[in-house]
């Protein structure tokens, strides 16, 4: 396995292109599967979890090639409508294939996701909407068996603004007959792509980017292609990278008005932002100020920046909390990063960090996606030597971001571990 060796220390400086959003790629694939021949998806990330459910993909019978950034994929021939457990365990998002295969075959074996290195996510939402819909579901040997000769619109509203819910259920809704409305409906741009997705498509929606979405189940969908959104996880990422190594960066190919509630925390916390259309220039200032956040569905502070923030505030002038009221239990990058010096506490779904004046450089292990850039971005600002291993969890959801910081001037290198992990 593969581990980062970092010199910190040094301002990040210059340009960075972002690159387009893994959480709307994901369903996007998956939503390919309603509607049989060939598709073109642009601006596509190189990602580790892309490359994941296009064999997923493949093993239900589609043809998918990654070429650059733009996946062509064909479902002329997809006809086994199943997940794997191996497949699904080692990446959630599996779970959208459910919707598609439902709807377009009429049945689907998919195995239930594990938990995560966080703890328990259940897909209870997603089951109960499908069975809204009229399939007929079983839990059989770890796996959901659905089926349903046709699916039939209702009104599902969602205990929570879960996002994989929202987007399951509007996929498998297209092609029910009648027409569906799902309150309490997730807003996420991701699921807003995916949704005008589908309309390319030719699915009948309404009300995208609201908590109320209506979708008229249409006979039959065609084929069509499509371009994703920039990645506002990534883009968030990189602007705290700069701020934490009070640097200055140019993020371009960004979709600022995604990230307003980051953007205005940048600026509580001392950031000096200016936005030119899809550019967004950060010019770090100390000190850092102490932000406190609680994390929210969007357009809230999003869950997925949580750790990036602890991070940043671990070397904040003053004290402050970080609540996730998503995940309550996201916080296992809190004891890697106090292995740098951070002085932080967790008590239930909150973190209290005491600002320190200077990390230092350690040895650290990721544990999950968003933890281990956490740990990029505190090994970039710590003084002296880090060593950040399992990057494999970094590369399932950032594309080539070793390469990308090298371009902004950061000591940052990729070796093969010599330890067996
Ligand atoms: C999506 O996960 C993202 N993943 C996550 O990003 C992100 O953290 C999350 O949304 C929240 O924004 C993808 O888009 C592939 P949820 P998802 O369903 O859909 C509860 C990353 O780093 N819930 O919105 O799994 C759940 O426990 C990843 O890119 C149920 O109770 O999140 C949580 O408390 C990590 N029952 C809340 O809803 C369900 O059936 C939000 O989960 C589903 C969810």
């Amino acid at each position: 396995m593969d581990k980062f060796v970092v010199e910190g220390g040094y301002p990040l400086e210059g340009e960075v292109e972002v690159s387009g959003s893994k959480n709307a790629a994901l369903p996007i694939m998956a939503a390919t599967l309603l509607a049989p021949g060939k598709y073109r998806i642009f601006n596509v990330p190189r990602l580790r979890d892309v490359r994941t459910m296009a064999h997923l993909l493949r093993i239900i019978g589609a043809k998918v090639d990654i070429a650059d950034h733009t996946l062509e994929i064909d479902t002329t021939l997809a006809d086994f409508p199943e997940a794997p457990y191996e497949l699904v365990r080692t990446m959630r998002a599996s779970i959208y294939v459910l919707g598609p295969l439902l709807a377009r075959f009429g049945r689907a074996r998919v195995s239930l996701p594990g938990g995560c290195a966080w703890g328990p996510r259940p897909v209870d939402l997603h089951i109960k909407g499908m069975q809204k819909l009229g399939a007929e579901i079983d839990l059989d040997y770890g796996y959901i068996n659905a089926r349903s000769k046709q699916l039939t619109g209702a009104h599902i509203a969602l205990d929570v603004a879960s996002v994989g819910a929202t987007g399951n259920i509007m996929m498998a809704a297209t092609l029910a007959e009648g027409t569906t409305v799902i309150e309490n409906a997730a807003m996420e741009p991701e699921i807003v792509n995916l949704g005008e997705f589908l309309q390319k498509m030719g699915a009948r929606i309404h009300g995208l980017g609201t908590r109320r979405i209506s979708i008229e189940g249409v006979p039959g969908l065609r084929p069509a292609n499509f371009e994703v959104i920039p990645d506002r996880i990534e883009a968030g990422t990189f602007l705290v990278a700069g701020l934490i190594t009070g640097g200055r960066i140019t993020l371009r190919q960004a979709q600022p008005e995604h990230l307003s509630e980051v953007l205005s925390k940048l600026e509580e916390a001392g950031a000096q932002l200016s936005i030119d259309g899809s550019t967004i220039h950060l010019k770090a200032n100390r000190p850092i100020r102490a932000t406190h956040v609680t994390t929210a569905v969007y357009p809230g502070f999003p869950t997925d920046m949580q750790a990036q923030w602890i991070a940043l505030m671990s070397l904040a002038d003053g004290s402050s909390v970080v609540t996730d009221a998503i995940f309550p239990d996201r916080f296992t990058h809190v004891p890697e990063l106090n292995r740098f010096g951070a002085d932080i506490v967790v008590k239930n779904n909150s973190a209290f960090i005491r600002g320190v004046s200077a990390l230092k450089g350690a040895p650290v292990t990721s544990t999950d996606l968003r933890a281990s850039a956490s740990l990029v971005l505190a090994a970039l600002a710590a003084e002296g030597h880090s060593e950040v291993y399992r990057v494999y969890h970094i590369d399932r959801g950032y594309e080539r971001i070793e390469e990308k910081l090298q371009k902004l001037g950061a000591r940052i290198r990729r070796e093969a571990s010599e330890l067996p992990y």
